[in-house]
């Protein structure tokens, strides 16, 4: 065995010592992220781990016997260029804008894919066997899919393309012709040789670009959540066959953790919305049709926050059901420092989650931890759906279609998915500015019923207007 050998033999088992520590990192990254009082831990791990891999491929580069420094530069400016931008959007993005942003990354692993896919085929691609193309075509397929998918769920949910879904005739079917295309096309473009083989690579790319749209189109907003941790695992597995064509083993375990915990995640959401994980992935589950806002369905009552002050202070217990309208208002803070102080008076307080509340998961959570509210007092909807009819208030603050009982009847864009039972509670106060529909567009009979009262205003004005109304215990004196 030669010294160039040796080395490079040695180099080998670093970088892939590396790759492996790394790989490690994010599978502790990932449990660290499960939990709250885990996740900036998780998230340490998974920065370690990043920065490894990165020194690895570095190390791995320079020493490949045809590197040039020019590699360096090219690899350095645009990683840099990058770098500065997600830093940039990062600490500009507003919690509530999250779903978009991560859509957005989304497009771009996908993109990503899709370009690695090109390059190694016009590298290698002559010599290339059948299995190390079918890696090629999977992956470009995967990514250019991920890619417009994505795309079109920024759309929807920064509100640039209209929320309703698309409702081609047929759909369904165009879908399963365009799979099949795909397939065609794949098996042509691992067992043709020559420049022709270009030619099904750009067909199934071309197919694959249009799948990615029309899937995600035909889904209504109200079950975008559901599509963005789709793409994220999509995006997850389009990393892993890059992984493959680069021959990098870190991209495939990365890729594929994140393929495995966003597929977990969108059955785990599917299941709290009550929809098929089946028809979601095939993107035929928003045909339910949309029902307008008919404008008010009868009365409704008003209160203010000195008489609910008032009432909460007699109240013995209270749950509060937050949703999208709280993290808008940043009423967070005054929600817990009410929540506080209702509950050094003896007020039994509690915080009813419902899984899809506000934008992405864990919102709510996020939002209620960053306000430091104890985490025993925040259940889960299964924990504490059936204790809302011995409650005597409660609050429903920026929540719309997670409390919206019209979910359980048929025919509307949230029929079937499970929703709090905030109805069932004594008294319902509903902390909102307008009359509005909440994001699916649904309208809401809660607002109609005798015991519900509204309360309207920014969440966060007034929440702080019912501290200030709060009386002082008699000790406080
Ligand atoms: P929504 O149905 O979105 O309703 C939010 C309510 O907050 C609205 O009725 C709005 O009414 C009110 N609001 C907005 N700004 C406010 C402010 N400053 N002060 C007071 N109220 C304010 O909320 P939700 O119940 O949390 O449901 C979430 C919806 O988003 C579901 O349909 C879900 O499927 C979807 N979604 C969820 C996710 C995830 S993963 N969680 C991701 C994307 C979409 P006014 O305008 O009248 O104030």
């Amino acid at each position: 065995m030669n010294a160039v050998m040796l080395v490079s033999g040695r180099l080998t088992n670093f970088v892939d010592a590396c790759y492996i520590v790394a790989g490690l990192l994010f599978i502790l990254a990932l449990a660290g992220l499960a939990k709250f009082e885990s996740s900036k831990r998780g998230n340490a791990f998974g920065i370690l781990g990043m920065i490894i891999a990165v020194i690895a491929s570095i190390v791995w580069l320079v020493a490949l016997p045809h590197y040039h420094p020019v590699a360096l530069v090219l690899l350095f400016v645009p990683m840099l260029i990058g770098a500065g931008i997600g830093i940039w959007k990062a600490t500009k993005v507003e919690m509530t804008g999250m779903p978009e942003l991560i859509a957005q990354l989304h497009s771009f692993v996908g993109l990503a894919a899709v370009l690695i896919g090109f390059n190694a085929f016009m590298e290698d691609g002559a010599a290339a066997s059948a299995f190390q193309r079918s890696e090629i075509w999977i992956g470009v397929f995967i990514g250019a899919l991920t890619f417009t998918g994505s795309i079109v769920a920024w759309g929807k949910l920064s509100g640039k393309i209209a929320s309703k879904p698309l409702a081609i005739p047929g759909r369904n079917w165009i879908n399963l012709a365009i799979v099949v295309a795909i397939i065609g096309c794949g098996v042509w473009f691992s067992n043709v040789d020559g420049p022709i083989a270009w030619l099904p690579l750009a067909i199934l790319t071309g197919l694959s670009l249009f799948l990615g749209f029309h899937l995600v189109a035909a889904i209504g907003g109200a079950d975008m959540p559901v599509v963005i941790s789709m793409l994220n695992s999509y995006s997850g597995w389009a990393a892993a066959f890059s992984g493959f064509s680069l021959h990098i083993s870190v991209l495939t375990i990365t890729g594929a953790l994140v393929g495995f915990s966003g597929a977990i995640l969108s059955f785990i959401m599917c299941r709290a919305m009550n929809r098929s994980f089946v028809s979601v992935i095939l993107g035929g589950f928003g045909d339910a049709p949309m029902v307008a806002a008919d404008g008010p369905q009868g009365e409704i009552h008003e209160t203010t926050a000195a008489d609910l002050a008032g009432q909460l202070a007699d109240a013995s217990s209270v749950i509060v059901a937050p949703g999208y309208g709280m993290a808008v208002a940043q009423a967070q803070y005054p929600v817990a420092e009410l929540a506080k102080r209702l509950r050094e008076q003896g007020v039994e307080v509690r915080f009813a989650i419902h899984p899809v509340a506000g934008r992405l998961p864990g919102h709510m959570n996020v939002l209620l931890a960053e306000a430091h509210v104890p985490y025993d007092i925040v259940m889960e909807m299964d924990e504490i759906n059936d204790d809302f009819a011995d409650t005597d208030i409660v609050l429903v603050i920026g929540a719309n279609d997670t409390v919206n009982p019209a979910a359980m009847d048929p025919g509307t864009p949230i029929s079937g998915m499970p929703v709090l039972h905030v109805w069932e509670g004594r008294q319902v106060v509903v902390f909102k500015r307008s009359m509005k529909p909440g994001y699916a567009g649904v309208e809401n009979p809660l607002f109609f019923k005798d015991n519900t009262q509204m309360l309207f205003g920014d969440a966060k004005a007034s929440v702080d207007a019912i501290n200030a109304a709060l009386p002082v215990p008699a000790a406080a004196h």
